[in-house]
């Protein structure tokens, strides 16, 4: 059968087009039979259009749409009118389409679930049938976003003078961070490749021969553990320059970013955002990456307990950065005793052994620890917290950074339990973490580690502490955090040989695996290496938070469980012998 090709979109048609003669396409969204007039809702990625059939008029085609189902796909020919029930919740709504022809072009089964908005359907299903799930508008909006900020992106980088290379996905297996996905390779048997964790050395060797401004909107992959804004493929937007210092990479993300906000939510971004360094960041909100839009800060309180006969506060202190701090749930005395025990359990996930607490209601204190301190003490607690009649103090003791982890941890955590997190939806905060220490000492591997990667440079005042005490070395990093996200994250790179031999020496490499592992980079260094740096911008991260969502599946057109499996195509999947044969491998016995 031959149809006449669609006019419009079933977004497009208005009281203007009244009296045209139009064809449609699209799915049955829905339908009903109401005696003396049939309606079909007519469904496209651009809107919604009612059809109407009079069965008086046309009798065959009121008794050929008897068959007319959900989501089946219809071909429709007819004429624009004015609708005597406007539906002012959609554009189309002022119009309809009296039906002259339709066809039936393909059927559907019943879906598994309704194709709507507000479906019930819970993610699994959902993700098993994604191409359903894709057809809701809900989610096609968040695509039709993501879509554009692709477009921003290609135009802003370009019209900033920037190259996009396209760098390898089959690559050599260098694991710091995340674990790598393996390739083997057939023609090297016992050979593998790596799929990039990111483009990292690639755009540090594109600097070097002398592109000096580079940007891909790239796929990237780490075999780690999952979350909620964590996915095992994602995608970044990749950003390397030369010659520069790190305010022209914060000036340049900043300007994007404020960018894709106006074009995209017509949000006005102010910039330049705040800048504070990592050791401000953790001392006043317990995370390298708080969200700002509300504030319950955090106090240190070690010099005001230090002498405390307290001995849980005392045997702490006489450890190495032992701590005492606490978080003012502002208006939370009334917590209930469960509520506290709960809060607890929570702090324990994050490695805190106890947790005490105060409460100050009626001019008095409430406290399980207040009879091991001092009337000063608590005096000096309650006005260095600025704490008032109805606050509740969480206190945390332990080493420095954990201490501080853990009462973050309880920030986010007491924002979501009272109306404040509810209260700032819809708003948006930007802001900087610079200075991220350079090193961090990993117990388990018994040796340093890069706290972003071992090619970012350390500040130029803390080069001298390398030899003395790394550890506190800072780096010149940078975190692009947007909500509590970190939406990007980037630093100035070392470009002197001598300087990323010395590093590679620091996080325990012998200069035989630096040279089988990075030989190359050490190579290209040797040949003029220009000062670079850059940043790489989590574009699902990005997606996500200009969708308002905070499930990074929902901005992710096939996304994977939080065990990475794929439920539409039941991957990763077995493969036959003979694949394995080829490559040379045979599979240990595995406990499944
Ligand atoms: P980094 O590891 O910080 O830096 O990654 C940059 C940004 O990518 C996003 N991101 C992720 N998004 C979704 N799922 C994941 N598993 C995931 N991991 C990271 C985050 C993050 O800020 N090569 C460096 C960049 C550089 O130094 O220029 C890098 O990859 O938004």
């Amino acid at each position: 059968m031959i149809f006449r090709k669609r006019t419009h979109t079933n977004g497009e048609l208005r009281i203007e087009n009244s009296g045209e003669k139009i064809v449609l396409n699209g799915w049955v969204n829905s339908h009903r039979n109401m005696g003396g007039l049939m309606f079909i809702d007519v469904r496209d990625r651009y809107g919604i259009t009612q059809a109407v059939i009079l069965p008086d008029v046309s009798p065959e085609l009121a008794e050929k749409a008897k068959e007319i189902r959900s989501e089946f796909v219809v071909w429709i020919a007819g004429t624009v009118r004015e609708r005597e029930n406007p539906n002012k919740n959609i554009p189309t709504g002022l119009i309809e389409v009296l039906v002259e022809d339709f066809e039936i072009i393909n059927r559907s089964e019943v879906p598994p679930f309704e194709i709507s908005t507000d479906t019930q359907a819970n993610e699994e299903l959902r993700l098993t049938y994604r191409y359903l799930d894709m057809r809701r508008p809900e989610l096609q909006k968040k695509f039709i976003m993501r879509n554009q900020l692709y477009q921003i992106t290609h135009q802003y980088f370009a019209q900033n003078n920037f190259l996009e290379f396209e760098t390898p996905i089959l690559t050599k297996s260098t694991p710091e961070g995340a674990r790598d996905y393996l390739v083997p390779s057939r023609v090297h048997k016992g050979n593998f490749y790596a799929l990039p964790q990111s483009p990292q050395l690639y755009k540090q060797i594109l600097m070097m021969s002398g592109f000096d401004r580079y940007m891909q909107i790239v796929k990237c992959f780490r075999d780690e553990d999952l979350r909620a804004d964590r996915q095992p493929e994602f995608t970044q937007i990749d950003v390397e320059m030369s010659f520069i210092e790190q305010d022209d990479i914060l000036t340049l993300a900043e300007n994007f970013t404020a960018k894709a906000w106006k074009e995209i939510l017509g949000y006005e971004v102010a910039t330049p955002f705040k800048r504070m360094t990592f050791h401000e960041c953790m001392t006043r909100y317990g995370s390298d990456k708080p969200d700002l839009r509300y504030g319950l800060e955090l106090t240190e309180i070690t010099e005001i307990v230090k002498n405390s006969g307290f001995t849980v506060f005392s045997n702490a202190l006489a450890k190495k950065d032992g701590t005492v701090a606490l978080l003012n749930a502002k208006g939370c005395a009334d917590f209930s005793r469960k509520q506290l025990d709960e809060l607890t359990e929570y702090a324990k996930k994050y490695g805190a052994g106890g947790l005490a607490w105060m409460k100050f209601t009626d001019g008095a204190v409430n406290s399980p620890i207040a009879k091991f301190l001092t009337e000063d003490e608590i005096a000096s607690i309650k006005s260095a917290s600025n704490a008032v009649d109805g606050d509740l103090l969480l206190i945390a003791v332990d080493e420095w950074e954990r201490c501080f982890t853990i009462l973050g941890a309880l920030r986010t955590e007491v924002a979501r339990r009272t109306s404040i997190l509810e209260s700032v939806k819809g708003t948006f905060s930007f802001h900087w973490v610079v200075e991220f220490p350079l090193l961090e000492y990993s117990e388990e591997e018994n040796r340093y580690i890069a706290r972003h990667h071992p090619f970012t440079a350390p500040m130029a005042d803390d080069v001298h502490l390398l030899d003395s005490a790394p550890e506190k070395a800072r780096a010149q990093t940078h975190d692009l955090v947007i909500n509590g996200y970190e939406a990007a994250g980037g630093s100035i790179r070392i470009h002197q040989n001598s300087v990323q031999q010395r590093m590679f020496d620091l996080i325990g490499l012998t200069k035989e695996e630096a040279e089988q592992k990075f030989g190359f980079l050490l190579t290209a260094l040797k040949f003029g290496a220009p000062p670079h740096g850059g940043i790489a911008f989590g574009l699902d991260r990005l997606a996500m938070l200009l969708a308002g969502t905070d499930n990074i599946r929902e901005v992710i057109a096939f996304p994977k469980t939080t065990s990475a499996l794929s439920l539409m195509d039941g991957c990763p999947s077995e493969v036959v012998d003979e694949q394995l044969r080829n490559l040379g491998i045979a599979l240990r016995a595995v406990e499944k």
